[in-house]
């Protein structure tokens, strides 16, 4: 059990210590609101018990610094080139918000969850740090990091500060945030990332809609892809089913101007690329995919921007289809998570507010139960 190898070893001998501080802790802290946060890591929590002899087979890898700087060098930069227009801002604008040593606050960390947010959703926020991204079931293994714009709204700016303070998450750029603004967002995280993460070994970048399923993440899936490179797995748009929209009225309409500026103008159809909702990347990938985006001009259509444009020109790229991993509705995925195993769901999009707690609490049943029959059968 991954769970088991990685997240405990070495918190085993000072497993007693913890449980007796978080006793004393949660006495201490009854009346208080912040127990809300931080409460009873479920029964899940229990199945992974310690186990010394396990977690002293194993080591857990080193984390590796890939030579981003090199990466970033071999592809030619027209920096003095760059219209502010036709390039994403936020290859060079300000951070307003940013805790740079947030992969750094833990060496355990091995995934990096980039949760594209907007500054009004507290809430949405608020759940994902209490459910699927919870540090308590994940021991630092797992981080989440959430990207955002500027609200320029004094009221808003200050309560997204005390946020900040509270949980040091928060990666705020210095642009509008806005629907025509989101491949800022994106390039943003890029950016961030080669700057100050590069010792996680996979990215999943998800919308703050998504409820993951974190256990499926790091036990099964991550451990196929811990020594890979250059994979993307996501729903990927195969060229030809994805039209460009020139109808005025519809949401993903876009202009003359904007299709020229990359290359598309004549074009019916965009090229391959993934729906951004959920879209797992080799950690090696985002420093190659930021230094062609200083290469690749604006596109405000952030998923053929950001998970078709640029990739396409990083090449040699392993695209695994995540097309059977997900699901738009609540319905099927709560009758997926409590019906036979296995449920092979990893990424449930476009929750509601009311739905996603209820379809962590069923996700965190279903593992009990696959890892209950596991054990037992052995
Ligand atoms: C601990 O691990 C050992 C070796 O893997 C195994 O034989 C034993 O049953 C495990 N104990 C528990 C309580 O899981
Ligand atoms: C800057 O880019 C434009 C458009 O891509 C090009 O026509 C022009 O020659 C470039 N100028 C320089 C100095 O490279
Ligand atoms: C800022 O946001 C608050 C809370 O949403 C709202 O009441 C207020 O009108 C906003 N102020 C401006 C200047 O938009
Ligand atoms: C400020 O943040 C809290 C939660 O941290 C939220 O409940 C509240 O709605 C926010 N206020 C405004 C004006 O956005
Ligand atoms: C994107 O952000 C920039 C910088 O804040 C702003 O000037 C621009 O209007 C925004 N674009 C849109 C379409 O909102
Ligand atoms: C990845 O590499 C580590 C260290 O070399 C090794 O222990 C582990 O078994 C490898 N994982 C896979 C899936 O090959
Ligand atoms: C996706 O689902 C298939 C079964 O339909 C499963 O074999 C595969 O492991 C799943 N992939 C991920 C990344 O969860
Ligand atoms: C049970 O464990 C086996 C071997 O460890 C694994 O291959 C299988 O996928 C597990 N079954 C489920 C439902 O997780």
């Amino acid at each position: 059990m991954l769970l088991r190898r990685i997240a405990f070893r070495k918190k085993c001998r000072t497993l007693g210590f913890l449980i007796i501080a978080m006793i004393t802790f949660v006495y201490v802290t009854i009346v208080s609101k912040s127990l809300e946060r931080i409460k009873a890591p479920s029964k899940y929590f229990m199945v992974f018990t310690c186990n010394e002899s396990t977690s002293n087979t194993h080591h857990q890898p080193e984390p590796s610094i890939l030579p981003t700087s090199k990466i970033i060098k071999e592809i030619p930069r027209h920096i003095s080139n760059v219209s502010e227009f036709a390039y994403p801002i936020m290859l060079w604008n300000n951070y307003l918000i940013n805790n740079p040593d947030l992969c750094k606050m833990n060496n355990n960390i091995l995934i990096l969850i980039v949760v594209k947010t907007n500054p009004l959703n507290f809430e949405r926020r608020s759940i994902i740090r209490d459910t699927w991204s919870n540090k308590a079931y994940f021991f630092g293994v797992i981080k989440v990091l959430f990207l955002m714009g500027n609200a320029q709204n004094e009221t808003i700016q200050e309560n997204i500060s005390r946020e900040f303070h509270e949980y040091l998450d928060i990666l705020q750029g210095d642009f509008l945030d806005t629907y025509k603004n989101l491949t800022n967002k994106g390039v943003m995280g890029l950016r961030w990332i080669t700057e100050n993460c590069m010792q996680a070994k996979m990215i999943v970048k998800v919308d703050d809609d998504v409820v993951l399923d974190t256990y499926r993440l790091l036990e099964i899936v991550y451990p196929i892809y811990e020594n890979k490179t250059r994979y993307i797995l996501c729903n990927i748009f195969m060229g030809g089913k994805a039209p460009i929209v020139r109808d005025v009225k519809h949401k993903w309409y876009v202009k003359d101007s904007e299709l020229k500026n990359i290359g598309l103008l004549d074009k019916k159809i965009y090229p391959p690329y993934c729906s951004g909702f959920t879209v797992i990347l080799a950690t090696d990938l985002i420093p190659a995919m930021f230094g062609i985006a200083h290469v690749t001009p604006f596109f405000w259509v952030d998923d053929v921007y950001l998970h078709g444009l640029l990739p396409m020109k990083a090449k040699r790229i392993d695209y695994v289809s995540l097309s059977r991993n997900y699901t738009f509705s609540y319905k099927q995925a709560m009758r997926c998570f409590s019906g036979k195993l296995p449920c092979n769901f990893l990424s449930i999009g476009e929750t509601k507010l009311h739905e996603m707690r209820p379809l962590w609490n069923m996700i965190q049943t279903y593992h009990s139960r696959r890892i209950k029959k596991n054990t037992t059968r052995r």
